[in-house]
């Protein structure tokens, strides 16, 4: 068997928790969650971050915030990334407009980014896909020079850098997931991270059904209470946001975790490189821009759009108990979505050659801290075998 993880929660991670749990402290969100926070916040070089009960609920509460600063318009979006980085946008009122990925890092081509930008575009939200870095120095100062926020989801590239500086430390606002199988985990969780403090101000009342008492700044809670001045300072309710707060038991968990994500990248990448040494660059891509990356899985990427080989790689796989996703992270090519039907016209998917690539003649298989050499070659002969 050849999991997609394995071992992600270590007997140590479990001792934590139960001692945690034998001092009878209080679960929900409270003292170990604000030094998760602190933790994290120093790890990536930020300086808030918001723990949240998921990389989705992370997507939801980032663009919640656009539009609690009041921007109304599009958002550009990749048509390869997970549903709520796309669902985010909708929820709050926007308008999605996709541009196509770039097959050497599997994030949207900043070329492509350019050319959807219109003058309705607030912001755009990047997924770092599979560990790659999507952010060139071009793409950072078109941006810039025209005031278009940058949000990054980093869900599935944690501790990825560009020109040496984490990613999730570029945008005005960045996404984490600590989901089972990503770099760490909190079995279910999530980060917001910014630099801004009026945006963090607002995620940490999104994230609490946009309570005010959730906010650390007193002249926001006194702001509020002076406008209503009948309420009870209790229960202020700034935005009509969700509750999508994480546990202490999460933040126990994550703050064990932390302590090894970066030894366990480095087993990751190491992997990778074997991986790609060992695979049929004949029949399988392996030019990958590998520049700041931080492997989340092993891409298997056929060279040619051939149906038939598709087949029979699903069928080796299979076989040899090889346990794969077709389409990468999220499935594919989003634009062939039930959801997405009302917003874009039939066949739309069409114009994005590259991610109906990913969508048709691409998997991945997993990589993990600890997957030995034999494994790796192991996985690497039954593809070449096709
Ligand atoms: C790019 C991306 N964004 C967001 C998410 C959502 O994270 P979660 O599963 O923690 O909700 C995922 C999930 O894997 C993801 O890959």
């Amino acid at each position: 068997m050849y999991p997609l993880m394995h071992n992600n929660i270590t007997d140590e991670d479990i001792d934590c928790l139960i001692s945690f749990l034998r001092t009878k402290p209080k679960l929900t969100q409270g003292d170990k969650v604000k030094e998760f926070e602190e933790s994290w916040s120093e790890w990536l070089g930020v300086k808030y971050s918001v723990f949240v009960n998921s990389g989705s609920s992370a997507n939801l509460i980032s663009i919640a915030a656009l539009k609690e600063k009041g921007l109304q318009g599009e958002i550009i979006v990749p048509p390869l990334t997970w549903v709520s980085d796309i669902a985010s946008v909708i929820q709050n009122g926007f308008t999605p407009k996709f541009a196509d990925i770039d097959l050497k890092n599997l994030s949207m081509d900043p070329k492509k980014i350019m050319e959807a930008v219109t003058v309705d575009t607030r912001a755009v939200f990047l997924t770092h896909v599979q560990g790659f870095n999507g952010l060139s120095q071009e793409l950072l100062d078109f941006l810039e020079e025209r005031e278009i926020i940058l949000i990054e989801d980093v869900c599935e590239s944690h501790g990825a850098t560009f020109q040496s500086k984490k990613l999730g430390s570029f945008g005005l606002i960045s996404n984490f997931s600590f989901y089972y199988a990503h770099h760490m985990s909190t079995i279910e969780g999530g980060m917001v991270c910014t630099d801004d403090e009026e945006t963090y101000q607002m995620l940490r009342m999104l994230r609490s059904h946009g309570l005010v008492r959730e906010s650390t700044d007193d002249s926001i809670k006194e702001s509020y209470l002076k406008e209503s001045n009948e309420l009870n300072s209790q229960f202020i309710f700034a935005f009509p946001s969700y509750n999508v707060r994480n546990t202490e038991l999460g933040a126990v968990l994550g703050l064990n975790q932390l302590k090894r994500l970066d030894d366990n990248n480095k087993a990751r990448t190491e992997n990778l490189l074997y991986f790609l040494d060992n695979l049929d660059k004949n029949i399988y891509k392996v030019d990958f821009d590998l520049e700041g990356s931080s492997n989340y899985a092993f891409n298997v990427i056929l060279n040619e759009p051939d149906f038939i080989l598709r087949n029979k790689v699903e069928n080796i796989l299979t076989n040899a108990e090889i346990e794969f996703r077709r389409g990468s992270a999220g499935g594919g090519n989003q634009l062939r979505q039930p959801y997405l039907k009302s917003f874009i016209p039939e066949g739309y998917w069409n114009n994005f050659p590259n991610t109906e690539h990913i969508h048709h003649f691409a998997w991945y298989v997993g990589n993990y801290n600890g997957l030995s050499k034999s494994k790796i070659k192991d996985i690497c002969d039954t593809l070449n075998s096709v």
